[in-house]
């Protein structure tokens, strides 16, 4: 099965993401946490898109695409995958379109996760992330067992860096720019689902199971 996840910064994508990698068997590949791998080892490619991240803006699709098309060719990707946080711009998804179907292939779903901006801002400053396995919480909603540990995998939880008020803010702007025409776009192909991401994540999870089956 192979699933893009849709919605703005802080719908939900990477939560249900996980959830969906972990029920399907299929690997999770988020750009985000590519990028910010790359940051905390310091990589040429980290040091360049850390320039974009910091300012809520989207990293340049020349270093993006070929970055997640190298990642889906890797073995692992055989049996599908959940792309969380890519495509994020028409050229990004077209590309992905034209390397699947030189094979014959195409996308199964687009599920849009939609959730008002004035959520969105309340949600960014209670996330805290875990730099190891990519858990994401909330310190109200989505707690853990332990305050400030990775129920997952026990390392210290972080808060990220773009998770500033104003940086959300340009994150919102740049969504509705560049990646809200995507909803059109996968509506077109036939193949976009939409869930309401302002109800629990269990119940959001509920609604993404449905729509795969
Ligand atoms: P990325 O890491 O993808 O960030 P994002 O899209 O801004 O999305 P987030 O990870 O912030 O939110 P999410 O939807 O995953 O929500 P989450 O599940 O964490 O990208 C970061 C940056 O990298 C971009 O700004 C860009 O610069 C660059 N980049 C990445 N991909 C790129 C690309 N393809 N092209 C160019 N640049 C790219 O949930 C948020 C919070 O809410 C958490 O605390 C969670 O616990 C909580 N929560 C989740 N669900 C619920 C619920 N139902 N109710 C209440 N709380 C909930
Ligand atoms: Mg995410």
């Amino acid at each position: 099965m192979k699933i893009v996840m849709l919605g703005a910064p802080g719908a939900g994508k990477g939560t249900q993401a996980l959830n969906i990698a972990k029920e399907y068997d299929i690997p999770h590949i988020s750009t985000g946490d590519i990028f910010r791998a790359n940051i905390k080892n310091g990589t040429e490619l980290g040091i360049k898109a850390k320039e974009y991240m910091d300012q809520g803006a989207l990293v340049p699709d020349e270093i993006t695409i070929g970055m997640l098309l190298n990642r889906i060719s890797e073995s692992d990707c055989e049996n599908g995958y959940v792309l969380d946080g890519f495509p994020r711009t028409i050229p990004q998804a077209e590309s992905l379109r034209a390397a699947l179907s030189e094979n014959g292939d195409k996308l199964d779903y687009a599920i849009d996760i939609e959730v008002p901006d004035e959520e969105i801002t309340k949600r960014m400053s209670g996330r805290r992330s875990c730099p190891k396995c990519g858990g994401t919480y909330h310190i109200e909603f989505n707690k853990t067992k332990v305050e400030g540990i990775c129920d997952v995998c026990g390392t210290e939880l972080i808060q990220r860096a773009d998770d500033k008020p104003e940086t959300v803010l340009s994150r919102l702007e740049t969504y509705h720019k560049q990646t809200q025409p995507l909803i059109d776009f996968y509506k077109e192909e036939g193949i976009l689902e939409t869930v309401d991401g302002t109800v629990s994540p269990k119940e959001v999870f509920k609604a993404v199971t449905e729509v795969l089956g």
